[in-house]
């Protein structure tokens, strides 16, 4: 099963709608549409909204991040995994590099995906290195202490997705050539049976994935499938990224 998940990131309004119905339209007379999960993570705004309307047709509804307390709490602003899961989220993403970029650290991280899973939530758990790292590098090294930091043996692990998301190729048009991804997510698949006792776990890609390079990223077979930022805004795209994929 490969996936496409869309991050909307700070992006969408109540007749964003539109974009989901559309992309919703194409996989239902998808012949492919076995093959792969869609998902899509609008703001927190949008989720109750989104997600009624989708329960139960071609797209899940993710959470962009959640608070790393379980339920109730006094933090001004948070929410919980909870309250993300009583509106109709079924997945959520963590450890995004815009959250570690404000003061996100391993231990928080890791409160998140606990409190996340045990409200049966679906982990989209994002890692990668900066610029600076992978020059120096330090690309493995970053990595696994992303991933030893922050996972538990303990944690259910066919619930967890790793979306690697090397920073400097987010949002720029940059990203990894073919030999680096394959060699980068074998490794990270391999940290992943160290950690979990030999469970397989999905690894995504994540960094300026559009309709152009995916002919390109489906060559890898090392790749479950793909988080995408910009390009998941536009029905067009984010079709046409699965298209491409297919063909
Ligand atoms: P991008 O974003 O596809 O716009 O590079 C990916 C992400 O940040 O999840």
């Amino acid at each position: 099963m490969k996936y496409f998940i869309g991050n909307w990131k700070m992006f969408g309004v109540p007749k964003s709608i539109n974009i989901l119905k559309k992309i919703n339209y194409f996989i239902k007379n998808d012949d492919n549409k076995k093959k792969y999960l869609a998902v899509i993570a609008p703001p927190a705004t949008l989720i109750q909204t989104f997600s009624k309307i989708f329960t139960k047709k071609y797209i899940s509804i993710s959470a962009q991040n959640c608070y790393h307390k379980d339920l109730f709490s006094s933090n001004t602003a948070a929410l919980s995994p909870y309250m993300l899961k009583q509106v109709g989220a079924s997945y959520v993403i963590v450890g995004h590099s815009d959250n570690r970029a404000e003061g996100e650290t391993y231990d928080i991280i890791k409160e998140k995906i606990k409190y996340a899973l045990k409200n049966k939530l679906k982990v989209i758990f994002c890692i990668g290195e900066n610029k600076n790292e992978k020059k120096k590098k330090l690309t493995k090294t970053i990595l696994k202490k992303q991933l030893q930091k922050s996972l538990s043996a303990h944690f259910k692990s066919n619930t967890i997705i790793v979306a690697y998301e090397p920073i400097w190729s987010i949002g720029t048009g940059m990203i990894p050539t073919n030999e680096e991804l394959i060699d980068t997510i074998k490794f990270i698949k391999k940290t992943l049976k160290n950690i979990f006792k030999n469970k397989s776990i999905r690894v995504l890609y994540g960094g300026s994935v559009d309709e152009e390079n995916v002919k390109n990223l489906k060559s890898i077979r090392e790749i479950d499938g793909f988080l995408i930022g910009g390009a998941s805004k536009s029905s067009k795209k984010f079709i046409d990224i699965i298209k491409n994929y297919y063909r």
